[in-house]
């Protein structure tokens, strides 16, 4: 077994992009590696158990993600697990999509998104938790996705238990895209209803909620 490297607690740090927004969030640092643009995800500042349960964890699954997605555009690549507590990844400059006016976007900013989440579906990766704070464009409109602390992958024990999970993360992926681009893509809403939520116990509520409200009219619904 490979042994992982200790815990270097002088990992430089540049300008902090994310404090995290609640306890069990990483920080987010801006920095170079080698000359190139950079972010450093640092779990260090969390307390040991929620660093244990949480942090840690999060770090592994994201860098397992970007050792499988390796090479697909629209992902950033891994640059380094300097410790169990930092990981390294190249730096994306762009506009994130939740800083972005809403129905702004081009469409195609949404297909080039929906192939990203296709290719790293295919490579056996599903994001799980995505969402406009995930989504970097560029100034080409090319979509790049973040933080697969969430990510799961469809190898690994649980036989057709973790198929299916696995494929309803897939599901959840897809149906986040129609919702970004709905929202944020020019034309994208069109007053159709919103989609319903993936998970059965979520569309039941969601559905009784919803009893007796008019509902708008179905033309033009996003592909
Ligand atoms: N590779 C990256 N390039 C540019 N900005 C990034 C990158 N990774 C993270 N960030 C910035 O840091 C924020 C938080 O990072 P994220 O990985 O989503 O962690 P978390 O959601 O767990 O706090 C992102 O919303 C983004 O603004
Ligand atoms: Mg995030």
């Amino acid at each position: 077994m490979i042994a992982r490297p200790v815990n270097l607690p002088n990992v430089p740090r540049g300008e902090l992009l994310s404090s995290g927004r609640n306890l069990t969030k990483a920080r987010v640092y801006a920095q170079q590696r080698e000359g190139k643009p950079a972010v450093l995800k640092s779990v260090s500042h969390q307390i040991l158990c929620v660093r244990w349960l949480a942090g840690r964890r999060g770090l592994d699954r994201e860098e397992r993600a970007y050792r499988l997605l390796a090479g697909v555009r629209g992902v950033p690549a891994l640059l380094a697990r300097s410790g169990p507590d930092f990981l390294e990844c190249e730096r994306i400059e762009g506009r994130r999509l939740d800083h972005c006016p809403r129905r702004s976007l081009p469409l195609e900013v949404f297909d080039r998104l929906q192939q990203v989440i296709r290719q790293a579906h295919e490579r056996g990766v599903a994001h799980g938790d995505l969402h406009r704070r995930d989504v970097i464009v560029d100034g080409s409109d090319y979509p790049w996705v973040l933080d697969w602390a969430t990510a799961m992958v469809r190898a690994g024990p649980g036989g057709w238990l973790r198929a299916a999970l696995f494929r309803r993360w897939m599901e959840v992926d897809r149906r986040a895209v129609e919702k970004l681009r709905r929202r944020y893509g020019a034309g994208g809403d069109t007053g159709a209803d919103p989609l319903e939520p993936a998970w059965w116990p979520h569309r039941l509520i969601w559905r009784l909620k919803r009893l007796g409200k008019p509902r708008r009219p179905s033309g033009g619904q996003a592909r």
